[in-house]
Protein backbone atom coordinates (compact mmCIF):
# COMPACT_ATOMS: atom_id res chain seq x y z
CA UNK A 1 0.00 0.00 0.00
CA UNK A 2 1.68 3.21 -1.30
CA UNK A 3 1.10 6.32 -0.08
CA UNK A 4 -0.98 7.36 -3.08
CA UNK A 5 -1.37 11.09 -3.22
CA UNK A 6 -1.20 11.92 0.50
CA UNK A 7 1.05 12.67 3.18
CA UNK A 8 2.09 10.71 5.72
CA UNK A 9 3.23 12.75 9.33
CA UNK A 10 3.56 10.33 12.51
CA UNK A 11 4.33 11.76 15.82
CA UNK A 12 6.75 9.32 17.96
CA UNK A 13 8.17 9.47 21.38
CA UNK A 14 8.35 8.53 25.09
CA UNK A 15 4.84 8.04 27.47
CA UNK A 16 3.98 12.07 28.59
CA UNK A 17 6.29 13.05 25.99
CA UNK A 18 3.94 16.05 24.84
CA UNK A 19 3.08 14.30 21.51
CA UNK A 20 -0.48 13.87 21.50
CA UNK A 21 -0.91 17.55 21.95
CA UNK A 22 1.34 18.36 18.66
CA UNK A 23 -0.38 16.41 17.03
CA UNK A 24 -3.16 18.00 17.46
CA UNK A 25 -1.37 21.65 17.14
CA UNK A 26 -0.24 20.16 14.14
CA UNK A 27 -3.40 19.31 12.90
CA UNK A 28 -5.22 22.32 13.37
CA UNK A 29 -2.09 24.27 12.05
CA UNK A 30 -2.39 22.32 8.83
CA UNK A 31 -6.06 23.06 8.60
CA UNK A 32 -5.98 26.21 9.12
CA UNK A 33 -3.64 25.83 6.12
CA UNK A 34 -6.13 24.66 4.07
CA UNK A 35 -5.21 20.74 4.04
CA UNK A 36 -7.47 18.09 4.49
CA UNK A 37 -6.44 16.33 7.53
CA UNK A 38 -7.16 13.36 8.89
CA UNK A 39 -5.52 13.30 12.68
CA UNK A 40 -5.80 9.52 13.95
CA UNK A 41 -3.80 7.71 16.87
CA UNK A 42 -2.16 4.04 17.54
CA UNK A 43 -3.26 1.91 19.17
CA UNK A 44 -7.02 2.48 17.58
CA UNK A 45 -7.97 4.34 14.80
CA UNK A 46 -10.55 2.35 13.48
CA UNK A 47 -13.43 0.79 15.54
CA UNK A 48 -11.91 -2.90 15.38
CA UNK A 49 -8.74 -1.21 16.47
CA UNK A 50 -9.98 0.43 19.26
CA UNK A 51 -11.41 -2.86 20.82
CA UNK A 52 -7.99 -3.77 20.33
CA UNK A 53 -6.40 -1.20 22.38
CA UNK A 54 -8.55 -1.66 25.04
CA UNK A 55 -6.44 -5.02 25.43
CA UNK A 56 -3.07 -3.48 25.75
CA UNK A 57 -3.61 -0.08 27.22
CA UNK A 58 -5.41 -1.52 30.24
CA UNK A 59 -4.80 -4.34 32.80
CA UNK A 60 -1.58 -6.37 34.65
CA UNK A 61 1.69 -5.14 32.92
CA UNK A 62 2.65 -8.56 32.25
CA UNK A 63 -1.00 -9.88 30.79
CA UNK A 64 0.76 -10.27 27.30
CA UNK A 65 4.06 -11.01 26.32
CA UNK A 66 6.72 -9.11 24.44
CA UNK A 67 5.62 -11.78 21.41
CA UNK A 68 2.00 -11.54 21.82
CA UNK A 69 1.71 -7.82 22.02
CA UNK A 70 3.38 -7.39 18.96
CA UNK A 71 0.66 -9.94 17.36
CA UNK A 72 -2.21 -7.45 18.73
CA UNK A 73 -0.25 -4.27 17.66
CA UNK A 74 -0.09 -5.24 14.23
CA UNK A 75 -3.45 -6.96 14.34
CA UNK A 76 -4.90 -3.21 15.30
CA UNK A 77 -2.39 -1.50 12.99
CA UNK A 78 -3.54 -3.65 9.89
CA UNK A 79 -6.96 -2.65 10.35
CA UNK A 80 -6.20 1.04 11.04
CA UNK A 81 -4.11 1.01 7.58
CA UNK A 82 -7.34 -1.21 5.63
CA UNK A 83 -10.09 1.09 6.85
CA UNK A 84 -8.59 4.49 7.86
CA UNK A 85 -4.96 5.77 6.48
CA UNK A 86 -4.89 4.14 2.95
CA UNK A 87 -8.20 5.44 1.99
CA UNK A 88 -7.72 8.82 3.15
CA UNK A 89 -3.82 8.84 1.58
CA UNK A 90 -5.56 7.82 -1.40
CA UNK A 91 -8.23 10.52 -0.78
CA UNK A 92 -4.80 13.57 -0.85
CA UNK A 93 -5.61 13.73 2.91
CA UNK A 94 -2.66 14.71 5.36
CA UNK A 95 -2.71 11.65 7.67
CA UNK A 96 -1.31 12.49 11.02
CA UNK A 97 -0.83 9.90 13.21
CA UNK A 98 -0.27 9.95 17.16
CA UNK A 99 2.52 6.63 17.08
CA UNK A 100 2.69 3.90 14.58
CA UNK A 101 5.03 1.12 13.76
CA UNK A 102 7.95 3.03 15.18
CA UNK A 103 6.34 2.47 18.56
CA UNK A 104 6.39 -1.21 17.77
CA UNK A 105 9.52 -1.36 17.34
CA UNK A 106 10.87 0.90 20.00
CA UNK A 107 8.42 -0.56 22.62
CA UNK A 108 8.09 -3.99 22.23
CA UNK A 109 11.41 -4.73 19.58
CA UNK A 110 13.52 -2.81 22.09
CA UNK A 111 12.99 -1.58 25.61
CA UNK A 112 10.42 -4.56 26.56
CA UNK A 113 12.30 -7.51 24.68
CA UNK A 114 15.07 -7.42 22.33
CA UNK A 115 12.49 -8.50 19.36
CA UNK A 116 13.43 -6.38 16.44
CA UNK A 117 13.91 -8.84 13.78
CA UNK A 118 10.70 -10.36 14.74
CA UNK A 119 9.08 -6.72 14.67
CA UNK A 120 10.54 -6.16 11.21
CA UNK A 121 9.54 -8.87 9.39
CA UNK A 122 5.76 -8.87 10.61
CA UNK A 123 5.84 -5.49 9.77
CA UNK A 124 6.85 -6.39 5.80
CA UNK A 125 4.52 -9.03 6.08
CA UNK A 126 1.72 -7.25 7.43
CA UNK A 127 2.08 -3.51 7.03
CA UNK A 128 4.41 -2.36 4.52
CA UNK A 129 4.35 0.90 4.98
CA UNK A 130 6.35 3.98 6.41
CA UNK A 131 5.30 7.71 7.22
CA UNK A 132 6.75 9.94 5.01
CA UNK A 133 7.55 12.27 7.90
CA UNK A 134 8.38 11.00 11.76
CA UNK A 135 8.41 13.83 14.34
CA UNK A 136 10.50 11.96 17.54
CA UNK A 137 9.66 14.32 20.41
CA UNK A 138 12.37 14.07 23.05
CA UNK A 139 11.78 14.71 26.49
CA UNK A 140 13.88 13.23 29.70
CA UNK A 141 12.25 10.03 30.89
CA UNK A 142 11.94 11.11 34.87
CA UNK A 143 10.09 13.82 33.80
CA UNK A 144 7.79 12.62 30.90
CA UNK A 145 7.14 9.69 33.16
CA UNK A 146 5.60 12.21 35.71
CA UNK A 147 3.99 14.01 33.29
CA UNK A 148 2.07 10.24 32.21
CA UNK A 149 1.56 8.83 35.63
CA UNK A 150 0.09 11.98 36.55
CA UNK A 151 -2.89 12.24 34.17
CA UNK A 152 -4.05 8.58 36.18
CA UNK A 153 -5.91 8.17 32.45
CA UNK A 154 -6.55 4.04 33.67
CA UNK A 155 -4.53 3.17 30.07
CA UNK A 156 -0.98 3.42 32.70
CA UNK A 157 0.16 -0.37 31.42
CA UNK A 158 3.21 0.67 29.84
CA UNK A 159 3.56 3.73 32.28
CA UNK A 160 3.76 1.27 34.95
CA UNK A 161 6.58 -0.68 33.84
CA UNK A 162 8.95 1.73 35.68
CA UNK A 163 11.34 3.95 35.03
CA UNK A 164 13.98 1.97 33.47
CA UNK A 165 12.07 0.95 30.74
CA UNK A 166 11.00 4.70 30.10
CA UNK A 167 14.69 5.17 29.81
CA UNK A 168 15.31 2.40 27.34
CA UNK A 169 12.19 3.43 25.72
CA UNK A 170 14.06 7.56 25.32
CA UNK A 171 17.51 5.58 23.99
CA UNK A 172 15.57 3.56 21.49
CA UNK A 173 13.51 6.58 19.86
CA UNK A 174 16.25 8.46 19.69
CA UNK A 175 18.79 5.75 18.34
CA UNK A 176 15.80 5.36 15.78
CA UNK A 177 16.37 9.21 14.76
CA UNK A 178 19.95 8.43 13.76
CA UNK A 179 19.54 5.01 11.73
CA UNK A 180 16.65 6.53 9.88
CA UNK A 181 17.22 10.17 9.24
CA UNK A 182 15.64 10.80 5.81
CA UNK A 183 11.90 10.67 7.25
CA UNK A 184 12.29 10.90 10.93
CA UNK A 185 12.93 14.84 13.21
CA UNK A 186 14.42 14.09 16.59
CA UNK A 187 12.29 17.34 17.93
CA UNK A 188 13.18 18.93 21.80
CA UNK A 189 9.98 18.49 23.64
CA UNK A 190 11.20 20.12 26.59
CA UNK A 191 10.25 23.37 27.64
CA UNK A 192 6.74 25.13 26.98
CA UNK A 193 3.91 24.10 24.82
CA UNK A 194 3.63 26.64 22.10
CA UNK A 195 7.87 26.65 21.66
CA UNK A 196 8.04 22.68 21.53
CA UNK A 197 4.98 23.57 18.43
CA UNK A 198 6.90 26.25 16.76
CA UNK A 199 9.89 23.35 16.36
CA UNK A 200 7.26 20.83 15.15
CA UNK A 201 6.02 23.49 12.89
CA UNK A 202 9.60 24.48 11.22
CA UNK A 203 10.05 20.75 10.65
CA UNK A 204 7.09 20.12 9.03
CA UNK A 205 6.72 23.21 6.73
CA UNK A 206 10.15 22.55 5.87
CA UNK A 207 8.91 19.12 5.04
CA UNK A 208 6.03 20.31 2.96
CA UNK A 209 8.02 22.84 0.66
P1 LIG B 1 -0.74 6.23 23.61
O1 LIG B 1 -2.21 6.30 23.50
O2 LIG B 1 0.05 7.00 22.61
O3 LIG B 1 -0.34 6.67 25.08
P2 LIG B 1 0.27 8.04 25.58
O4 LIG B 1 -0.61 9.14 25.07
O5 LIG B 1 0.24 7.87 27.07
O6 LIG B 1 1.67 8.11 25.03
O7 LIG B 1 -0.25 4.71 23.53
C1 LIG B 1 -0.69 3.77 24.50
C2 LIG B 1 0.45 2.91 24.97
O8 LIG B 1 0.74 1.89 24.01
C3 LIG B 1 1.73 3.69 25.18
O9 LIG B 1 2.20 3.38 26.48
C4 LIG B 1 2.66 3.14 24.15
C5 LIG B 1 2.13 1.77 23.84
N1 LIG B 1 2.42 1.28 22.46
C6 LIG B 1 3.27 0.20 22.29
O10 LIG B 1 3.81 -0.34 23.26
N2 LIG B 1 3.49 -0.28 21.02
C7 LIG B 1 2.89 0.25 19.92
O11 LIG B 1 3.11 -0.22 18.79
C8 LIG B 1 2.01 1.38 20.11
C9 LIG B 1 1.33 2.00 18.93
C10 LIG B 1 1.81 1.87 21.41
Amino acid sequence: MANARGVFISFEGIDGSGKSTQARAMAEALKGQGHKVCLTREPGGSPGAEEIRRLLVEGDPGRWSPETEILLFTAARRDHLERLIAPALAAGEVVICDRFADSTRIYQGTARADLRPMVDQLHDLMIGTEPDLTLILDMDADAALERGLARASGEDRFEDMGQDFQRRLAAGFRALALDAPARCRLIDGSGAEDHVSARVQAAVSAYLS
